[in-house]
């Protein structure tokens, strides 16, 4: 080997094994990330990696620790910790979640840290003596809450990682122990979450406080630094076995919920095939059941990709009509097959099958609307959240990552003395056949609650490669609109040739069979409603439609970095 060539790897060694051992503590005043002063920052090309999520914090400390030498993987445990502290209303530990990952070498992965139905779960928990639904038991309180997966999930994640776990955690720790400043929309969340926050623990937590937030309080949880540091200490056992778990019992007995310690002790993240497509030239590759979103986005891409989408004008009347047609048969699949897969025989080969997808489309009719089904339309609740992140390293490493309590600050439960939320998923299975659920969702025996068994779930971290390489890592929070926004994401980067800030911030749609009407963000354009109005659509208005955070690698190699204008979302990277 020629000398230089020999001093030149010497180099790049110790170059890269100085990033790797750069352990040293990231959040901090005089750190790289200052808890107490940070900004928003919407859209950025970096050189190296990038991260986008919800939480200016969190992006920062994902993007600081690839810096180091983590790896995506890395990024995105640490980013998702840092999320469970500085954005309680999804970022979660006491929740449950989807990884959908593609490692330089092409290998696809995902896994699947899905909520369970606890042991003593029964199919008609929610219902009172006449068979009717129980409003908001499947909601609020101990009992909406399903098995939380989130911590087993990043430890399976955590075998594709390169750093130590314990330096993932510590800013996630450092956050809680010593506080950071809270922004106006938190101030706001909390305040309205106060008295549903006491209504539903039994004992006081970080998040109630006896005067109303305000924008620049600093919000310190130690309960939740202690909870993090047995999880540093122990491992994932110090979340599901000793003082975590009984906390999490006792705060069940005591407000009668029915979660256990062998609940606890028995849950396991799966790892699963992921869901994989080709949409014209490019490949695909979304989350499988127990989400129904990579196989409904399958559905929806297949049913418009041989009708050549992008000769109608952007949101024209025809583009945004056979968009809708393709959501509303999708969703009537969604309604009456999918499941969990270890629980339900989900036909996965048959829905996203060409032939089987040309005849449901076969009514369709370009100059009028089909009529969903006549059923009772489900109420769409406005608050909830979800929260998704985006992650790609400089090697190239993907991770999408969706995570959630289900509603904002999930069941609104905080385990005393643990200080952490917990998630209120159980409502996302099917509480009575038909019946609507939060998101407006109804499902019947597919998606009926058993014990062990995961709810049903919309969330779709996506990736997308063209001619086989790396090039999208997008998703977004949204319940079951969740598919559509990511839909109308794709289209409108690979048919519409838009600027990845564009394809995020343009006013959404959304159909989903029943109710049978199309939600519209206020800024969607209304010539295009009028005529649809005409075809016979119902219009609904939605104050927001997702949160969507994408990266998307540019021709010059320039990681194109967005994080959604609805949020207090923003990107961070290298
Ligand atoms: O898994 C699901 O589909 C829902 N629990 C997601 C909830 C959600 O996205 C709320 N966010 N806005």
């Amino acid at each position: 080997m020629k000398k230089s060539l020999l001093l030149l790897l010497v180099f790049a060694y110790a170059v890269s094994s100085k990033a790797q051992i750069d352990n040293s503590p990231i959040v901090g005043v005089g750190n790289a990330v200052n808890p107490y002063n940070y900004t928003i920052v919407k859209a950025k090309q970096f050189k190296n990696a990038s991260v986008t999520c919800a939480h200016p914090l969190a992006s920062m400390v994902g993007a600081e620790v690839m810096k180091r030498g983590g790896n995506a993987f890395d990024a995105a445990i640490a980013t998702q910790l840092v999320l469970a502290v500085v954005y309680p209303e999804a970022g979660n530990i006491g929740g449950g979640g989807f990884m959908v990952a593609r490692t330089t070498l092409g290998k696809t992965i995902s896994i699947d840290y899905r909520e369970t139905a606890p042991n003593k779960a029964t199919r008609d928990m929610y219902l009172d003596k006449d068979g009717n639904v129980i409003p908001k038991l499947s909601l609020q309180g101990h009992l909406a809450s399903g098995v939380p997966g989130t911590v087993a999930g990043l430890f399976e994640t955590f075998k594709y990682a390169r750093k130590p776990f314990k330096f993932l955690i510590q800013p996630a720790i450092d956050l809680a122990e010593f506080g950071f400043i809270i922004s106006e929309s938190e101030a706001k969340g909390l305040n309205n979450t106060r008295e549903s926050f006491i209504k539903n623990s039994t004992g006081p937590s970080a998040y109630i406080k006896e005067t109303p937030w305000q924008a620049g309080d600093t919000l310190v949880n130690k309960d939740l630094a202690e909870t993090l540091k047995r999880i540093r200490d122990y491992g994932q056992r110090g979340f599901y076995e000793g003082k975590t778990a009984l906390l999490i019992v006792e705060e069940m007995k005591q407000g009668g919920g029915i979660i256990s310690l062998d609940d606890l002790k028995n849950y396991k993240a799966k790892s699963r095939t992921p869901l994989e497509f080709k949409y014209k030239g490019y490949s695909i590759i979304g989350m499988p059941p127990p989400s129904s979103g990579g196989i409904i986005i399958e559905q929806m891409m297949k049913m418009i990709e041989k009708r050549n989408i992008a000769r109608y004008p952007f949101q024209s009347p025809q583009q945004v009509q056979l968009m809708v047609e393709v959501e509303r048969r999708a969703y009537a699949d969604r309604a009456e097959h999918l499941g969990d897969p270890d629980f339900w025989k989900v036909p996965l080969k048959t829905l996203g099958d060409d032939a089987y997808l040309a005849k449901r489309m076969a009514d369709y009719d370009s100059t009028k609307a089909t009529a969903s089904k006549d059923i009772k339309a489900g109420k769409i609740h406005e608050s909830d959240q979800t929260t998704h992140l985006s992650v790609l390293d400089k090697e190239s490493n993907m991770v999408s990552v969706t995570t959630t309590l289900n509603g904002g600050y999930g069941s609104r439960t905080v385990i005393g003395g643990a200080g952490f939320i917990m998630n209120n998923e159980m409502d996302d299975f099917s509480s009575k056949p038909g019946t609507p659920n939060m998101f407006g969702a109804i499902g019947g025996a597919a998606n009926a609650i058993q014990p062990n068994k995961r709810m049903l779930s919309s969330m779709s971290p996506t990736l997308v490669l063209k001619d086989k390489k790396p090039y999208i890592v997008a998703g977004t929070p949204g319940g079951t609109t969740i598919p559509t926004s990511v839909f109308q994401t794709l289209v409108n980067l690979l048919e519409y040739n838009m600027s990845a800030e564009d394809a995020v911030n343009k006013p959404k749609f959304h159909h989903q069979w029943l109710p049978d009407q199309v939600d519209v963000e206020p800024t969607f354009t209304s010539t295009t409603k009028t005529a649809m109005e005409a075809m016979g659509y119902k219009f609904a208005n939605r104050a927001q439609l997702g949160r969507t955070e994408v990266i998307r690698i540019l021709p010059s190699g320039k990681r194109e970095t967005v994080a959604d204008s609805r949020g207090d979302d923003s990107v961070s990277g290298y």
